[in-house]
């Protein structure tokens, strides 16, 4: 096992009703604050009465930005950054989805920032400072609502890039399972294939000896699973929510990545798919992942092996090969997205092949990507293709 530092500092304030509260947590830290949302569902719910309701009964001013759209542009963060500025804002509640908190975070980092917010996110600048921020988490996906990162997008370049500093943890988060009651199917399943893979970034590491995360991360992929099918059969389960929303915010809010080396090569193989075609950013981890793992699994057999063996329950024994029973859990898992509606192949969400070195270029702009095998531009560029097979 690895050294490790762990300070995961959101307070997670979770179950029914608490979205109520929120404007007692908000005032805690400001009487005045921006309230940023997307593009409308919080409205057709009910929530945004609510929050609002529960902002002015606490004595809690309000300035509003909604239009954050999924893959969050880097030109609304700036028009946050100004109106925050204008109006001495000085805390941000996000309430929405991994985009909402994203853009959020990202106008966080911008408004004690003399520069352009967009140089934290190419690594121009290091961040010194931000602005509070806290999330009223309305799709269990990203994991932003703890995670000390951020993604945006610059639609002019394409490119779709992360900033990560601890300065934007959110300092609460209201997680209530009922808000994924009016979420579209296909947002499950978005979501449900995010958070397993913040697991997999996680999971897949040459690092010996981390008997204790190994158990977290396959209980927590486990139950990801299993409350994944009751929900799409059943958007109203209330229990199996509670548990993909834990289970989500546990996969992202860095515990189980300790004593670890983290990989995240496919997040960046992902996040150029979502820089060009602007897809969900789940829809295209369900495609990289499993050609990830057909690509890199002979790095460490037993430890695929032993996730086909714990997460999927396929028995070394009866396979007789380390090998086999390692491709099997791959399969598995490819056979899990497809059962949730998901696309595992680029052709179905009709990525152009010659489109493919544009997107590896993206990926490896800062150099190779990955630890649990390092990938350089060919390499990225061999995912790709096996992602079309
Ligand atoms: O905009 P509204 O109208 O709210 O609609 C959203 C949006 O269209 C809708 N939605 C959310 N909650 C809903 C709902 N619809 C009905 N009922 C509800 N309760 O769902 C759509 C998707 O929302 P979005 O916020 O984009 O989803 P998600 O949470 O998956 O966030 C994706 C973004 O997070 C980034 C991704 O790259 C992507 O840009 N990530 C952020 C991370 C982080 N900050 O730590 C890590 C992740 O790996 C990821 O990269
Ligand atoms: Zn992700």
């Amino acid at each position: 096992m690895n050294n490790f530092d762990f300070h995961s500092p959101t307070r997670i304030i979770f179950g029914r009703g608490t979205q109520k509260e929120v404007g007692g947590y908000v005032k805690k830290y400001a009487s005045k604050i921006l309230l940023h949302y997307g593009g409308g569902s919080i409205k057709k719910s009910g929530l945004y009465e609510e929050i609002t309701a529960s902002l002015k009964a606490a004595g809690v001013d309000f300035e509003e930005l909604d239009g954050v759209v999924p893959n969050p542009r880097v030109g609304l963060v700036r028009e946050g950054v100004k109106i925050c500025r204008e109006k001495g804002i000085e805390f941000i509640l996000a309430v929405g989805g991994g985009s909402v908190i994203d853009s959020a975070k990202a106008i966080a980092l911008g408004v004690p920032y003399e520069g352009d917010v967009w140089d934290f996110f190419t690594g121009k600048a290091k961040p010194l400072r931000a602005l509070r921020v806290a999330a009223v988490l309305t799709i269990p996906a990203a994991g932003s609502e703890s995670s000390l990162s951020a993604v945006i997008s610059d639609e002019e370049t394409q490119m779709k890039l992360g900033c990560k500093t601890n300065l934007i943890r959110p300092v609460f988060s209201i997680l209530n399972p009922e808000f994924c009651f009016t979420l579209p199917p296909e947002q499950a399943s978005y979501g449900v294939c995010d958070m397993t893979a913040h697991i997999f970034e996680r999971y897949f590491s040459n690092v010996p000896n981390t008997e204790l995360t190994d158990g977290l991360c396959e209980a927590a992929l486990k139950t990801i699973i299993n409350n994944a099918l009751k929900v799409l059969k059943n958007n109203r389960d209330y229990n199996a929510w509670a548990e993909i929303m834990f289970a989500g915010n546990l996969a992202h809010n860095g515990l189980l990545g300790m004593g670890r080396q983290e990989d995240w090569a496919s997040h960046a193989i992902e996040h150029a798919l979502s820089a060009v075609y602007d897809i969900a950013h789940g829809q295209g981890l369900a495609i990289v992942f499993p050609a990830w793992m057909k690509y890199v699994y002979k790095q460490n057999i037993p430890l695929f092996a032993q996730f086909a063996a714990n997460v999927w329950g396929e028995k070394e024994n009866d396979l007789n090969d380390k090998e086999l029973c390692a491709l099997k859990g791959i399969e598995r898992t490819e056979e899990f997205f497809k059962s949730i509606n998901l696309p595992t192949r680029l052709g179905q969400i009709n990525v152009k092949k010659e489109d493919i070195p544009l997107m590896a270029k993206k990926v490896t702009s800062f150099g190779p990507v990955g630890f649990f095998k390092k990938l350089d531009y060919d390499n990225v560029v061999a995912i790709y293709n096996l992602a079309y097979q």
